[in-house]
């Protein structure tokens, strides 16, 4: 019986080193070591064995099972390797080609500028409140103290839509109401909150003016706000945005829904950008009006507040010196692929 089994691994292993190809591998792993196969067979018929002929038997057909399985698994390997070598000699790949670059995405210059402000304001405490593209004459001008027909209005060139009074927003300060309206419970609750998002203006299109771009407005109302938080807020977020060292300059303005008004400078080292005067304009902001506090529903007898506005392109342009306005949405990919 030994002798049988002796002869049994012979044969398998000689059958084994003739097999060229995968089929044939597996048709002997299922003549020798499979579940039908001999060693199986073998090891099922030992109950008919003399009792002690069969823990010698066992062992044997146990080594045979052994030996049969690691010299598949060594000719499986084998072949394997042959093919590979096999597919790069007849070039089917070549590896010397070239891999393919992943593109990578990336973030619009606009869209970067604006996460920094986000950033920024978020850890001075401010929450963003999002207003809406499409507006209303009365929140755009009126209720911001700019009556039809009031000369302010001209600073602002309109889309008009054909459905009367509705627009599309000139500036973000059109969301001032909203906020407030919606936020201020009935004028019990202080508010701190920026107003991101596109405005538009019916404008020529010219390398420094577009009739799309973003606006950042900022709004803060609470019992015993003055103009020194203004100039303190502003003041602390210019110098995060554009360093520790930045000074900065408020100049005496007009708008009509800030009294008083003010523009706000920087001071930058870059002569073009300043034009030699050493200071660059980043946004306009004032004391809220009493009458833009009364249509949002504050009294301005017990609350105040301050508001400002701020165009995230023009700071991006002065980052990276860009000089024409009109590549922001002129989707040339040579010029967002540099950001
Ligand atoms: N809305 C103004 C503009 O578009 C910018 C502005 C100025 C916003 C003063 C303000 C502000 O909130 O207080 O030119």
């Amino acid at each position: 019986m030994l002798d049988q089994l002796e002869k049994l691994r012979e044969e398998a292993l000689q059958a084994l080193d003739t097999i060229q190809d995968e089929a044939s591998l597996q048709s002997w792993a299922a003549q020798f070591i499979g579940k039908k196969g001999a060693v199986t067979q073998a090891l099922r018929g030992m109950g008919q064995l003399p009792k002690e002929e069969r823990p010698a038997f066992g062992k044997l057909a146990n080594d045979v099972k052994v030996t049969l399985e690691a010299a598949y698994a060594e000719r499986e390997a084998m072949l394997e390797a042959q093919r590979l070598a096999h597919d790069l000699e007849e070039g089917e790949i070549d590896i010397t080609l070239p891999g393919r670059t992943l593109e990578r995405g990336r973030l619009h210059p606009a869209t970067q500028t604006l996460r920094r402000f986000y950033r920024i304001w978020g850890d001075m405490g401010f929450q963003v409140y999002r207003s809406r593209d499409v507006e209303t004459d009365e929140m755009n001008f009126t209720m911001l103290n700019m009556p039809p027909h009031h000369p302010a209005r001209d600073m602002q060139d309109t889309f008009y839509t054909t459905e009367p009074n509705i627009i599309l927003r000139t500036h973000t300060s059109a969301g001032q109401i909203r906020a407030m309206r919606e936020l201020g419970e009935n004028g019990t609750q202080p508010i701190r909150v920026i107003l991101p998002g596109m405005c538009y203006r019916y404008e020529q299109i010219t390398a420094r003016s577009e009739v799309q771009f973003h606006q950042v407005e900022g709004l803060v109302i609470g019992r015993n706000i003055r103009m020194s938080d203004l100039k303190g807020t502003i003041t602390e977020f210019a110098r995060r945005m554009f360093g520790a060292e930045t000074q900065v300059r408020f100049r005496a303005s007009y708008f009509p829904f800030t009294e008083p008004s003010m523009e706000v400078d920087v001071s930058s080292a870059d002569e073009r950008l300043t034009k030699g005067t050493g200071w660059l304009e980043i946004a306009g902001c004032g004391m809220v009006h009493p009458v833009v506090l009364r249509n949002g529903g504050y009294d301005p007898s017990v609350w105040s507040g301050f508001a400002f506005g701020m165009g995230p392109e023009r700071i991006t342009m002065q980052r990276h010196d860009i000089r024409d306005i009109r590549m922001f949405w002129g989707n040339d990919l040579r010029f967002l692929k540099q950001f």
